[in-house]
């Protein structure tokens, strides 16, 4: 064991040290080489250090770069040196994080993380918090209590009953609402399609005066951080209007709920703290290994109501339970690698990052149109949206900087027109990495 550990950490060494060295998305050929990892199923064992040998002579090669300086796909953190050693401690202590009796250390160390979250996002210190796998589940946790409490206070008991014969509950989401908000109300029995949708402005807020009239039976989605354009919803007009009604505000805040580390991006998020509930990644902007999101309900017995369980076996605890605030029993101690991230940063570290990738999507924007290219968004944050002119020329760029490998971006269409999508969000994006991706992009593009 001891000799295979010492071997796993010179390869992961020798990984990340030449992340910046490759192409950010893996060659042909070594994707092809990908087949070499299956053939039949082996029916003896192996040395463990052949095993290790085997996926990282032909695994390493064929992943993409996402932890280097110039990965600007989707929105993807790198992680941070202290995450990453963390997540390896804690795979060598394996623990079951779901119960305080299974791993008195990790359910301490959640605890402290909650601490902290509360105050680096300005969120309600006492909220009830889950640590899932992203903001998919986040979103997904956040709305169960939603559900659970407005149809609590109609006289209807959810988690016993069910949906059939509810009194029906109303959703309220913007027009560019993520995917994964109405993936998590598909999974909720709420519907994808039976939510009421609010137009939207050119940088995709929600227009509050398009707002539908409210009750205490509905729940409106706003958005921190369009996955787009970074715009954030206006979360003060629209928790003042969801108060007089009783109405339930939730926010998708995957990665823009970071602004709030940032005396500088945090007005953008005036309001969002008066909301119920929230979701946030936290293998986005805080730069962990994935997978990491949190739920944070403002009332912990309602995300708590939605998601305990009780069995004989079990005995009742006066202490935070972690599986009685998440969708998951069994599962990994995430909360370990958020401690160690934080406490490496620090508030002013992570204000530092956040701040950074904020002026190098400036940076990319001013260039870019001093280029002459269109940028289409309002960069108020990390999302830079470019377009090369027409739609064709727009798709063919794109594809040529992302065949070239010096850096990545992802495609997208913004309001009808094609867009180059470049999200900075990574601890390890130097200036210098900006510099030499917009050398490519402009030479590609002109
Ligand atoms: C605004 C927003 N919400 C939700 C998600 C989904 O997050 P995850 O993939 O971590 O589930 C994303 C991911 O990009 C996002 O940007």
């Amino acid at each position: 064991m001891k000799e295979l550990l010492a071997e796993t950490a010179a390869r992961a060494t020798r990984y990340v040290a030449g992340i910046n060295q490759r192409p950010v998305t893996p060659r042909p050929e070594d994707v092809a080489r990908l087949e070499e990892l299956g053939g039949p199923l082996p029916e003896h064992p192996s040395d463990p250090a052949k095993v290790l040998a085997l996926l990282d002579d032909v695994g390493s090669p064929a992943t993409v770069a996402t932890t280097g300086g110039r990965y600007f796909g989707f929105v993807i953190g790198g992680t941070l040196p202290a995450a990453l050693s963390a997540n390896w401690l804690a795979g060598a202590w394996d623990q079951n994080a779901a119960m305080q009796i299974m791993s008195p250390a990790t359910a301490k160390i959640e605890e402290i993380v909650m601490t902290w979250m509360a105050d680096l996002l300005s969120l309600p210190p006492n909220s009830g918090m889950g640590f899932v796998t992203g903001t998919t589940m986040a979103n997904f946790s956040a709305l169960a209590a939603a559900r659970t409490t407005l149809l609590k206070r109609a006289g209807w008991d959810v988690e016993q009953d069910g949906l059939f014969g509810a009194p029906p509950i109303t959703v309220v989401v913007g027009g560019e609402v993520h995917v994964s908000v109405l993936k998590a109300l598909t999974l909720l029995g709420l519907g994808r399609a039976r939510v009421t949708r609010v137009p939207v402005d050119g940088q995709g807020r929600m227009r509050p005066d398009q707002l539908p009239p409210l009750n205490d039976r509905t729940v409106i989605c706003a958005q921190a951080g369009n996955v787009n354009t970074g715009a954030f919803d206006p979360a003060a007009e629209i928790c003042a209007r969801a108060r007089e009604a009783n109405a339930w505000v939730h926010v998708d805040g995957a990665f823009g709920l970071w602004a709030a580390v940032s005396p500088t991006f945090a007005p953008l998020l005036a309001g969002v703290s008066d909301a119920d509930s929230w979701a946030i990644d936290c293998h986005k902007w805080l730069n962990v290994p994935y997978d990491s999101g949190l739920a944070v309900v403002r009332d912990p017995d309602s995300l708590r109501t939605a998601m305990s369980l009780s069995a004989a076996y079990l005995k009742p605890s006066d202490k935070r339970e972690p599986w009685h605030y998440a969708p998951e029993s069994s599962r990994r101690a995430r909360g370990v690698e958020l401690w160690a991230a934080i406490r490496s940063l620090g508030r002013s570290g992570l204000r530092e990052m956040i701040e950074r990738n904020c002026r190098q999507a400036k940076f990319f924007a001013d260039r870019l149109r001093a280029a002459g290219f269109e940028v289409l968004n309002d960069v108020v944050l990390n999302q830079v949206l470019v377009s090369f002119g027409t739609a064709e020329n727009t798709r063919r760029v794109l594809a040529e900087i992302q065949a070239e490998g010096t850096c990545w971006c992802g495609g997208t269409t913004w309001q009808g027109k094609p867009a180059m999508r470049i999200s900075v969000s990574s601890y390890a994006t130097t200036d210098d990495d900006v510099e030499r991706s917009l050398e490519v992009m402009i030479k590609l593009a002109k």
